[in-house]
């Protein structure tokens, strides 16, 4: 039978993988991953495993989703395979294209989810999410708007978090602030749960300009809204 294993590997630190996800790394004889994916991770692939990198690097790609979507209907049926992905699958990881390809070709997928840098990125740096009398409700949204317009403005969320919005912050601030007080907070977190990490606060009003400061680049996730006060307890 051929199947796929599509698997979250968490936000970087290897620790925060899950038990389901180290197990199917530890037995895989095919490992496909992602630019995200700490090396640190690949390190409990067993001797001779073949292991894959496709990750996209800025502004050059080694691999477009179709090439990976054909490497890996391809792979199936190679012993273990195991598609391992940077956080959550599903979290603007484009799992689910990877899915519907493998499904196409009469390919089984398991999905072992991820613990996502959309939730535990911020956790890390001292921001809960939501918090009860201050946020509940969270919108989760990129800020990578090649492909689509997004409304920033009228995204609704006492929280917002936004992925892969580090160079469009300028932007996105901007547009934010129609509706929500410049004095809103703001937190960047950069190379979250990683030795390197970083964290810039600000407001709508100045955190694009503090960032560029920082020269705050890829990866990095930024949290909008009143939790980002809750750091100065938490940490
Ligand atoms: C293509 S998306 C993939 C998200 C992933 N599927 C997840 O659930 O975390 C990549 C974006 O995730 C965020 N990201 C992933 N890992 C991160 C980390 N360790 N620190 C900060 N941001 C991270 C950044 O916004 C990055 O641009």
């Amino acid at each position: 039978m051929r199947k796929v294993y599509l698997v979250g590997g968490g936000p970087g630190d290897p620790e925060l993988i899950t038990v389901r996800g180290m197990k199917l790394l530890q037995q895989a004889d095919v490992i496909i991953y992602d630019r995200l994916v700490s090396r640190r991770l690949l390190a409990y692939a067993k001797p001779g495993a073949e292991l894959i990198y496709v990750g996209k690097e800025a502004g050059r790609h080694r691999y477009t989703q179709e090439e990976i979507n054909r490497l890996l209907v391809e792979k199936a049926g190679s012993g273990v395979v195991v598609r391992l992905k940077g956080g959550d699958p599903f979290v603007f990881g484009r799992g689910g294209e990877e899915v519907m390809a493998l499904r196409r070709h009469g390919i089984e997928v398991e999905v072992v989810p991820g613990v996502s840098s959309a939730i535990a990125v911020p956790a890390l740096a001292g921001i809960p999410v939501t918090h009860r009398g201050v946020a509940s409700s969270v919108t989760l949204v990129t800020g990578y708007t090649a492909e689509r317009r997004i409304d920033y403005a009228s995204l609704s969320g006492d929280t917002v978090v936004v992925l892969m919005g580090v160079r469009s912050l300028k932007k996105i601030a901007e547009e934010m602030m129609h509706t929500r007080s410049p004095e809103t907070p703001v937190a960047v977190i950069e190379k979250g749960s990683m030795q390197s990490q970083r964290v810039v606060t600000g407001t709508l009003a100045d955190i694009a300009e503090k960032a560029e400061r920082a020269k705050l680049s890829p990866p990095a996730v930024t949290v909008i809204g009143e939790v980002v006060r809750l750091r100065r307890e938490f940490l």
